[in-house]
């Protein structure tokens, strides 16, 4: 047996290939196009909002949904600190704190009742909040039942950070449809990929309007080239939203690979003592990645052994993010914390996860891992 085994590589095929030449063949390649128009109004309709605009990466998104919202120097932003950087670094990029809040030990999600005492602490202080913005971890909806109320109560608007939860749902609504605006990224490791991309998900069209002038240069309509304000080249280009709409049609099929492969890692742990998997409970998650968690001392082995394990055997894994918190960029930030994203990135690991892996190589990733916890 040989071959690499990726963490979540990009599951694209035929389907890709014919939209994006189709796409190159009608002459739409520089660079807005009809298949922009087409994605937003398809991944618009699968999350049930009315407003989408298409843009370079999750990133991008994240800065201009916070601009749109007023975020910007002398205010305060909420951010998990178990997150990818992205979500910190967004903030900054507006002028605005990030502020850092620890997540709920069972599934890696912002922690509700720790946002409530530090929403409650910056009212106290008279600090300005222009958001908060939870993240949808790994692929499971934020605890939104409890954080919604939260933010309603201090009067913050929400931003969800959906970048790694597309076709997620809670309660009968869709991962991104949350707050005032949700962010997807289209990244080459998500659940779909347009190579590189993201986009602004929202009922608000007034926001999502701002959102598309601030990602065009801001360029007022003159054929002159017009600008009244600085503004971004985020948008994203006609070619990688025709790959964007081909992995759409996919995505079910896909999200079903990654929830059954995530079903077979439940199965195998079953019955090891001291391991669980992140969010197991959550019927409604697209299954991005599988974490497990390891109690060291119940299992007789640490995370980072299996981990080691597997890379000796050419299969990759991933800790669970390092905490923002723990950052050399952000380590005198101001942070809320009880622990909890300490310990999820000491005793977490993301598995291999692709729904493109062969059934030859899902099943050589679980022999390994069942070899390693055997011998232990
Ligand atoms: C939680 C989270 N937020 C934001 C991003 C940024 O998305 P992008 O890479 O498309 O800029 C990512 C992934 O890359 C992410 O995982």
């Amino acid at each position: 047996m040989s071959g690499r085994i990726w963490l979540s590589p990009p599951d694209v095929g035929p389907l890709e290939e014919s939209y994006l030449l189709a796409a190159l063949r009608s002459g739409w390649v520089a660079p807005l196009g009809p298949e922009v128009d087409a994605f937003e109004r398809d991944v618009a309709h699968r999350v049930g909002v009315a407003n989408a605009v298409a843009l370079a990466s999750g990133t991008a998104g994240l800065h201009l949904a916070l601009l749109a919202l007023g975020a910007g120097p002398g205010q305060v932003v909420v951010v998990p600190t178990l997150t990818f950087v992205a979500t910190a670094n967004a903030v900054v990029y507006t002028g605005a704190e990030p502020v850092f809040v620890d997540c709920d030990p069972a599934t890696g999600n912002l922690d509700p009742a720790l946002l409530r005492q530090l929403l409650a602490e910056l009212d106290r202080e008279g600090r300005a909040v222009a958001a908060v913005v939870p993240v949808d971890m790994f692929g499971s909806c934020a605890d939104y039942d409890r954080i919604l109320p939260v933010c309603a109560e201090f009067g913050v608007p929400v931003v969800e950070d959906a970048a790694e939860a597309l076709g997620s749902g809670r309660g009968g609504r869709a991962a991104g449809s949350f707050g005032r605006a949700g962010v997807l990224s289209f990244n080459g490791n998500k659940i779909i990929t347009t190579s590189g991309g993201g986009m602004i998900v929202s009922d608000d069209a007034e926001l999502v309007a701002r959102c598309r002038h601030l990602a065009t240069q801001a360029r007022q309509p003159a054929v002159h080239y017009e600008h009244a304000e600085v503004g971004y080249n985020y948008r994203l280009s006609n070619l990688l939203a025709a790959i964007g709409r081909a992995q759409l049609h996919r995505l079910d099929m896909m999200i079903d690979r990654r929830r059954r492969l995530r079903e077979k890692y439940a199965k195998l742990f079953a019955t090891r003592p001291g391991v669980r998997l992140l969010a197991d409970d959550d019927a409604g998650a697209n299954c991005w990645l599988t974490v497990v968690v390891v109690d060291p001392g119940a299992a007789g082995w640490r995370a980072g052994d299996l981990a080691e394990h597997l890379a000796g055997r050419d299969i990759e894994t991933r800790p669970v993010w390092k905490p923002m918190h723990r950052q050399p960029v952000y380590a005198c930030a101001r942070a809320l914390l009880s622990g909890a994203a300490d310990q999820l990135f000491a005793d977490g690991l993301a598995l291999p996860s692709g729904s493109g892996m062969a059934e030859s190589q899902i099943a050589r990733t679980l022999e390994t891992i069942d070899a390693f916890v055997e011998a232990r």
